[in-house]
């Protein structure tokens, strides 16, 4: 199965998610300046939300997919809001690319909110995730 991940982050929180997911899949994660460059089973997606709205260059990266992608799973922090899935699934939809219903979300650490986040348990839970969407 081919794996591929991408995620966008501002600052590092994001990046601790797709690192600890890397790992436990064996797959170099790569940020979203990196387009795909051959067709995947399984695209791990992480992005985190900044004034409601997922970042440009994730939107980007996305309109750009021209390989085949089985389906996306997508992974994020935020502090307020639950995670970025609708945010990103109304972007695949537009590409017709299929995204799988569970995904990895968690807090995110931002001003005085969440400190720490996310934090190891945070991490080990998305390893765990990204091992079980790979079996
Ligand atoms: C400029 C800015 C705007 C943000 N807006 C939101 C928001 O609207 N809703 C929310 O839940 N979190 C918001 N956050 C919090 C981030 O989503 C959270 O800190 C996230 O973990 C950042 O991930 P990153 O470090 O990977 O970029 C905002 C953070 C920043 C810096």
């Amino acid at each position: 199965m081919k794996v591929a991940i991408r995620y966008f982050t501002r600052g590092g929180n994001t990046k601790k998610l797709a690192d600890a997911i890397s790992e436990a899949v064996g797959v170099e994660a790569k940020t979203t300046a990196e387009p795909l460059s051959e067709d995947v089973d399984i695209l791990f997606l992480g992005s985190s939300v900044y004034a409601y709205g997922v970042d440009d260059q994730v939107r980007q990266f996305i309109e750009g997919i021209n390989v085949k992608v089985g389906k996306v799973v997508n992974f994020s922090t935020a502090a307020l809001i639950k995670s970025t899935y609708k945010q990103v699934s109304k972007l695949l939809e537009k590409k017709g690319i299929p995204l799988e219903k569970e995904e990895f979300a968690c807090k995110g650490s931002f001003a005085m909110m969440h400190k720490g986040r996310p934090n190891a348990d945070d991490c080990r839970a998305a390893a765990a995730f990204a091992k079980k969407m790979c079996s």
